[in-house]
Parts: C-alpha cells; structure tokens; sequence
C-alpha cells in the first residue's frame, strides 16, 4: 500500500541527542513483504558522524568505567523491564522491517530482554580470581577491566537480540559503545537505544550511527580511538575487519557464515527430526547462521524421512509475517533473493534431485516481497557448492549416508563450524558425536538453532575468530585481566617471620 504520509526520519543518536547525519543523506527501510511500505529514512553517515560518535563514547568512559557496576547494573535492569512492556510493539516493528513472522520476532525481543537481565545480574558479579602468592605477606588478585569504546557491527537476521548480545555485556563490564546497525534492519537498534537512554544509560555510553559498512563500518574498525569491534555477519567482511584491526592489534570478535547439519541416525524419531529439518531449515527463511542447511540422513531411513521432510515443507505457508497463519517470511531484500535463485540453479546444474520449491513466489501476495519458495534438494553429495557454500536462505540439501563415521566426516568437511545435530536414540552414538562434530554448538534431538544467552554462542574455523559471545565468554571479551600484587609489609617485617621447618622460601 503506498503512503502519502511523509515518511518518518530516524536520526543518529550521540552524546545522549538525536543528531541529523553531517551529509544530511538519508537512506530508506522498507519491508521486506512490501516494498510499498517505507519503514522510515536513516541517516547516511559518513566518517565525521562516526568521528563525533566515537569521540562521545570517549568522554564518556572516562567517568562510565568508574560507576559501580551493580550501579551500572540498575540501569540495565530498567532497560529489560521497558523492553518487556514494549516487547509486543517492537516484535510488530521487527516483522515490518526484517519479514520474519511475529513468533520469531517476539522471540528475538525476548533474547533481548534475556540478554539485558543476565547481564544486569552479572553487574553484582564480574568475579576476578584471588590466588595464594609464592611469597609471605603478599597478596595477588586479577580484575576484570574495561577496555574502551566499542564499535559494534551488527546483522539484519536477528535486528535486536544480536545487538543486545554486543551492546549489553560491553556496557556492564564499563565499556562506552557505538552501534552501526544493518542498512536493512536499523529500527530494531534504535528501539534498543531508546530504552537504554530511558533507562539512564548516560550521554555518550551509547551511540548510533547509521549507514553503509564501506562508510560507518570502515571508519569504526580503523579508528585509533575504539579499542574493541564485534562484528556479525559475512565472512568475507570479517575478513576485512580482522585485517583493518590488525596494525593496531584491536581486540575483534568475529561471528561468521555457517553450513550446519542435521545427521539423522536410522533409529532416530523420525517425526521429531523431520521436524527440527522443518524449523532449522526454514525458520526465518533460512537467514540464521545456524540454520540447517544440510541434512544427512542414515540410508536405511532415507526415503521415509525425505518423503515426510518434503510433505511437511510444500505445507508451509509462505507469506507476510504480520499474519499470523504465515509460517514463513520473505527474504530480506533483492540481492539475498538473487543469491538464493544462484544457488538453486547451481544446485540443479551440479545435478542435485528439486524436490519441492526451487522458484521465486510472484504475484498475487507476493508481487511486492522478495519471497522464495521453501527449496528442498535430495541426492545431494558432499562436494556440492550448494552443500559447502553458505546461502542464507530458505534451501536445505538432503544427502543420504551410510554410517556415524561418514555423517561425521561430512558434517565437518565444510569451512564453517557453528552449529550441529544429530537426531539418535543411541547414547553411545549422541556422545560420540558431542565430541567428533567440530562445531561451537552441538545439540541433541533438536535442530541446529535455538541458543541461549547464558552459554556460549560461536563457532570454529570459518566461522569464527575464537571468541564467544553470550554468557560468560562475552564478559571474557569485553574485559580485559588486570592482575595485582599487594605487598603488605615492608622487607623488615618480613625477615621477622619464621618459615624455618616449613622448606624453602626465596626472598
Ligand atoms: C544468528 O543466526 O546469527 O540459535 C544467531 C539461534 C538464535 C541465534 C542465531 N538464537 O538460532
């Protein structure tokens, strides 16, 4: 539907104000489902936007560090609070920007909120470690430091749960922050910040800036002024984001493509693994890093699954994700569409079997959306590109196997190492494959996505950079170790003690 309102502008916000951006350029958000509907225009920044950003957060720190952090705790605390009472207005938002349909939007405010809330109570945590020193009337501990601004770099796929997971362990630990959210999905981090200046997070604590990667995200990763930068997203960006950090040894954290596996054993429950198929593979349009774009099934179970796997999918109703009867949404603009369309045709060239979708959906409901079908391929073999290549989109690749040992080997003969699965009733062959799967995430009878806050989310290889966002392992990144030794008496003291009987003690 075309409007004829003026569309809404959303300004960047740094130093606690709402600023238009230097170029006064501004670029548009529309939805996914119907690119009639004009979300609102942002800024198009440019390096003297994210200059004032950064210099903001720098200011800011200064004093931000110094707050207590169960006090910087309270703050965070309010932010979940306003987050749950806007939960059902921001999922709508969500669903009109990203496509994904409103279950999954709700579902990703709510990792917010988790997120927000488990880092508010890690405020009256933050454990160092005390350790016995070697030597009398001394004292050593290691603390946890903050390190500086942040730039966060965050995806269009989950627009405010990802956001949450960077910004809000950088702010507990004491660390200010400037986001650049995805051109695609930047009303989701504005939602994020709002609640966090109503809240009481200070001015200059955090900032966004708004625009492309080339312009915003450029300037953030080589600026001499942010000390950390966590990115998800691509792996050919991450690539060029750990070279940009590297002169200056910047801390970087880097979440990055996937290709993860479903290994469906033959004395699986079917019903259950042709459901985490369903969900892993099709859930938000395959546009998760962990989905399940692979599937490989034992042979004497092959046939029955796929033939389920493909009923269950030419039922899944493909549409707006404001309706609720819509199982699956859009993808999220034209080029993802393209990618999509490339690889289902590579797919049919290197002699994959199209089971069901294959096609773009046109017309009717579709006309405005860059809606695909849900696409299964069978026969696939392991060498495939559309069985190697990340696609981010709604195509799952069947492959049949013959054992434990080669589901194994190829679920780990890709570049990538996010998230596994593996549907068995065997405890041998679960354990098993807990250890051998080379992935940052394993699970057991249930598909590849669903990860919570409180433990660690990332992966191995291509797919990471060894560090862990979520739980503990953000606090670990966002904090550097400070270890500290106290003397507590002065050299004559000391010789006064008598160690004799008790061996060697060096002075
Ligand atoms: C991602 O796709 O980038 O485990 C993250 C999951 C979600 C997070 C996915 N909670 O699928």
């Amino acid at each position: 539907m075309a409007t004829a309102v003026m569309p809404k502008v959303f300004k960047n916000f740094i130093n606690g104000e709402w600023v238009e951006a230097r170029s006064g350029k501004a670029f548009e958000n529309r939805n996914p489902a119907n690119t009639d509907e004009l979300i609102g225009m942002f800024c198009a920044s440019t390096e003297e936007d994210v200059n004032n950003a950064v210099e903001a957060a720098k200011q800011a720190y200064k004093k931000w560090r110094l707050v207590p952090a169960p006090k910087r705790a309270e703050i965070l605390f309010r932010a979940a609070e306003l987050l749950v009472k806007r939960k059902a207005d921001f999922a709508r938002d969500m669903t009109r920007e990203m496509g994904k349909v409103l279950a999954e939007t709700r579902g990703d405010v709510q990792e917010a909120i988790d997120m927000t809330y488990y880092m508010a109570g890690e405020g009256r945590r933050l454990f160092g470690q005390t350790t016995p020193s070697e030597l009398p009337n001394k004292f050593a501990m290691s603390v946890r430091q903050p390190i500086g601004v942040c730039g966060l770099i965050t995806p269009w796929n989950f627009p405010m749960a990802i956001p949450s997971w960077k910004m809000m362990p950088a702010l507990i630990c004491g660390n200010t922050a400037v986001i650049k959210p995805a051109q695609d999905t930047p009303l989701s981090v504005y939602h994020l910040v709002q609640v966090l200046a109503e809240a009481g997070v200070p001015p200059g604590v955090a900032n966004i800036v708004s625009g492309s990667g080339s312009r915003v995200g450029a300037t953030l990763t080589k600026h001499p002024d942010v000390s950390v930068i966590s990115f998800t997203g691509s792996t050919e960006v991450g690539r060029l984001i750990a070279e940009a950090c590297a002169p200056d040894f910047r801390h970087h954290s880097l979440e990055m493509g996937g290709k993860n596996i479903i290994l469906v054993m033959d004395d699986a429950n079917l019903d259950l693994a042709v459901d985490g198929a369903v969900w892993g593979g099709f859930g938000t349009a395959g546009q998760r890093c962990t989905a399940a774009s692979r599937v490989a099934v034992h042979k004497n179970v092959y046939k029955d699954f796929l033939e389920r796997f493909v009923e269950r999918t030419k039922a899944l109703r493909v549409g707006n994700g404001l309706d609720s009867n819509t199982d699956m949404g859009p993808c999220i603009n034209e080029s993802q569409l393209k990618t999509v369309m490339e690889h289902v045709e590579i797919g049919k060239n290197e002699g994959a079997k199209p089971l069901t979708g294959g096609h773009r959906l046109e017309g009717g409901a579709y006309a405005k959306g860059w809606f695909h079908a849900p696409t299964i391929f069978g026969d696939c073999n392991p060498k495939m590109r559309i069985t190697q290549e990340e696609i981010f989109g709604p195509v799952v690749a069947v492959m049949p196997m013959q054992s434990l040992e080669e589901g194994l080997e190829i679920a780990n003969g890709v570049i990538y190492g996010l998230s596994a699965s593996i549907y068995t009733r065997n405890v041998n062959r679960a354990f098993e494959a807990m250890r051998d799967l080379y992935t940052g995430i394993v699970y057991v009878n249930a598909p590849t996505i669903g990860a919570e806050t409180h433990l660690p989310f990332g992966g191995t290889k291509q797919t990471g950079n060894g560090h862990r966002e979520a739980a503990i392992a953000a606090i670990d990144f966002f904090t550097e170790w400070k270890t500290v030794y106290i003397d507590y008496s002065d050299r004559l003291q000391r010789a006064q003690i008598d160690t004799s009987g008790f061996g060697s003690i060096s002075s």
